[in-house]
């Protein structure tokens, strides 16, 4: 198209529309055309603004216009115009934020693109540009379910990131994680995504003293244990967070007790086997196993019996409450004080010997039972054969005198 014709296209538009810009780009082909085709789906758009409301321009004036570019450094201060503007944005919102642009500055993205350096996240990297949905919209590339996808189109670019000093495993290991497989297999979104640790808009890594604080916002009851623990003081002192020392910040995996013994303890990094943390490892590995193997053995006692129809419903009910105590013993474990983590193990095995004992007994009635059919089995047995000898020795019997009819 020559630059009479779309003189004259966009005069035709003008004649019926009162939005030249979105009028004439429609027509336009590639990067100049897909901004007014997607903008109907724009939370923008729906909120009744246009093109000229981020570029500028008369939207009433048909004509070809000069540059609108608007570079990537001054992508924030732009939406910031409203979105920091409070007023603005109550007349949309009750209770609008309006504290994105003012985060973001503080963020490493914002410093970094502040030094002029553009390969940083602004804020059209996450929300996208002229199709900008609700964040909320599950459909949106801030959802949690869509988030670790936008931050890992730069962070696991190694050529994007290759002249900063951070890794670009970030996204694989997270994919890896509890948290992603709660998230994306279970649908739970109390798991966390990526901003739910790093913030949405003051992404930052968490710093060292935070990180705890970080995992603890979820984890609430982990935090308070770990925070009266032997390890608080010298945990806080080092470079890594507490609870990402044992159990990482992007692969979190399920905890399993070999993170108390053997060659991939958590514990091995520090303590001596001949130390008094080294012996509570142990041991606290050693009562782990010994409640989970209690738990089994009940677990497969109970199911054998309820295999031959015995009634164990109560003992099962009891089966659960002492599996709970492995569970908090699984947490007593961040007191590392042997004793408080020995008080759930001793009630689990209490439990545990007395549902196998329910077990038991349940078999023995049923070996009871078995005798005591058996038994009256052979009495019905036994009076059948004497009635059969008793009838055929009647029959066998010339009639006895007095009885023939
Ligand atoms: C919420 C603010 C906002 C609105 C509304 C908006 N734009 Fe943009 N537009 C931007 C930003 C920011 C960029 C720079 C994008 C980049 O660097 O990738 C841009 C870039 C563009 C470009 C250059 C595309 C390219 O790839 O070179 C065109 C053309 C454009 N906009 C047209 C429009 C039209 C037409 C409308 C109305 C339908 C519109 N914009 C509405 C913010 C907006
Ligand atoms: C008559 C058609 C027409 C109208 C009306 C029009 N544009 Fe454009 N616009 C164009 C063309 C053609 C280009 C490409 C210009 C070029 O490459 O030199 C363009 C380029 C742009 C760009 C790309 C950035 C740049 O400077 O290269 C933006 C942003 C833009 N227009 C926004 C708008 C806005 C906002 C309005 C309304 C205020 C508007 N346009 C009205 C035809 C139009
Ligand atoms: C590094 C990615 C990222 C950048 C950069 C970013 N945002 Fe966000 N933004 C998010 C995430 C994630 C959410 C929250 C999504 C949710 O709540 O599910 C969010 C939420 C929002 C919201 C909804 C209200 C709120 O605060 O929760 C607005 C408005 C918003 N961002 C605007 C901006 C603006 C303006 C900028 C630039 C100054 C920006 N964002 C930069 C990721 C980003
Ligand atoms: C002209 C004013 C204006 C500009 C400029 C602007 N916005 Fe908005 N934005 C709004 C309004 C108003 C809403 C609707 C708020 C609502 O309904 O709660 C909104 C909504 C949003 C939402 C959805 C928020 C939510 O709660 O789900 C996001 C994300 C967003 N804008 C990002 C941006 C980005 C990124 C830019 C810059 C490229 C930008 N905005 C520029 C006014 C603006
Ligand atoms: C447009 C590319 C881009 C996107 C998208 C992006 N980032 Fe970044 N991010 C960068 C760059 C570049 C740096 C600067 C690296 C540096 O200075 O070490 C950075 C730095 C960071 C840092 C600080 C790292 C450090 O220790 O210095 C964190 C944390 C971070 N980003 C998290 C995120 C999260 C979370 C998201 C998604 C919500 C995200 N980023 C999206 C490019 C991006
Ligand atoms: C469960 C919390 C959590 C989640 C989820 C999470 N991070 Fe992190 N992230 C951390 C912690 C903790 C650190 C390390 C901070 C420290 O040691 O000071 C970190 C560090 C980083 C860094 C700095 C460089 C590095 O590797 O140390 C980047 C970049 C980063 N994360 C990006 C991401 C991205 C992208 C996602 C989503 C795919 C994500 N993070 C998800 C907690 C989390
Ligand atoms: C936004 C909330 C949130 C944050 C922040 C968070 N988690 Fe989680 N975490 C969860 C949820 C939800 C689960 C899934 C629980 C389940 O499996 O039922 C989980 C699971 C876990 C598990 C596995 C538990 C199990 O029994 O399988 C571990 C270990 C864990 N998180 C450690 C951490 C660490 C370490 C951090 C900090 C780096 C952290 N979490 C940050 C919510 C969070
Ligand atoms: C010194 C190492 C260490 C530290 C520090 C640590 N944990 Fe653990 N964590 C463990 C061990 C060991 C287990 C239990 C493994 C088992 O027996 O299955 C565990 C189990 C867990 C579980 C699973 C509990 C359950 O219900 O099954 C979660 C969740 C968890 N830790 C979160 C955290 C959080 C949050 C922090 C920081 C406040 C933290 N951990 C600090 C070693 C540690
Ligand atoms: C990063 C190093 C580190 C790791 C990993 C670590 N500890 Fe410790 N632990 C310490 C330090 C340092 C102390 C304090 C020693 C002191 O006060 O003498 C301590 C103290 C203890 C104590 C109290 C000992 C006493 O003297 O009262 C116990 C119990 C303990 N740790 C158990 C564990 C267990 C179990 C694990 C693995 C799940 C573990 N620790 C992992 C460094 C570590």
């Amino acid at each position: 198209m020559n630059r009479l014709a779309l003189a004259l296209l966009g005069a035709a538009f003008l004649a019926w529309s009162a939005d030249a810009c979105r009028e004439c780009h429609s027509a336009l082909d590639g990067n100049l055309g897909s901004p007014a085709k997607t903008y109907d789906a724009d939370i923008h758009g729906r909120r009744g603004f246009s093109c000229h409301d981020c570029h500028g321009g008369d939207p009433n004036k048909a004509e070809l216009h000069g540059p609108m570019k608007v570079r990537r450094t001054t992508v924030a201060a732009l939406c910031a115009r409203c979105h920091s503007n409070a007023d603005l944005m109550h007349k949309f919102n009750p209770r609008p934020r309006v504290d994105q642009h003012t985060q973001f500055l503080t963020s490493v993205h914002g410093k970094r693109l502040a030094a002029g350096d553009e390969a940083a996240a602004t804020c059209i990297d996450c929300h996208g540009v002229h199709g900008i949905l609700p964040v909320k919209d599950p459909r949106s590339p801030t959802h949690p379910l869509k988030l670790p996808d936008t931050c890992s189109r730069c962070h696991s670019h190694s050529a994007r990131m290759a002249k900063y000093k951070i890794g670009t495993g970030q996204y694989a290991d997270y994919r890896q994680s509890v948290h992603w497989h709660a998230l994306e297999q279970r649908g739970d979104l109390s798991a966390p995504s990526c901003a739910s640790c790093h913030g949405n808009h003051g992404a930052a890594p968490p710093q060292v003293g935070s990180v705890t604080a970080v995992c603890g916002s979820c984890h609430v009851l982990l935090e308070q244990l770990f925070s009266k623990s032997p390890h608080q003081p010298v945990f806080s002192m080092m470079s890594e967070g507490a609870c990402t020392i044992c159990h990482g910040n992007h692969k979190v995996e399920k905890p399993t007790p070999a993170m108390l013994s053997g060659a991939t303890s958590a514990c091995v990094q520090c303590h001596e086997p001949d130390t008094k943390g080294g012996v509570a490892a142990a041991e606290m590995f050693t009562q782990s196993k010994k409640l989970s193997d209690a738990l089994d053995r009940s677990d497969r006692r109970l199911s054998e019996a309820r295999g031959f129809g015995m009634e164990v419903s109560e003992a099962q009910l009891k089966q659960i409450e002492a599996r709970e105590q492995l569970v908090k013993a699984r947490v007593a474990v961040h007191t590392f004080d042997l004793a408080e983590f020995n008080k759930p193990v001793q009630e689990g095995l209490t439990l545990a010997a007395a549902t196998l004992q329910a077990g038991d007994e349940a078999m023995r009635e049923k070996d009871w039972r078995r005798i005591g059919l058996g038994l009256s089995l052979i009495t019905i047995l036994v009076t059948i054969a004497g009635l059969r000898l008793a009838i055929r020795r009647l029959e066998s019997n010339p009639a006895a005198p007095g009885e023939k009819g």
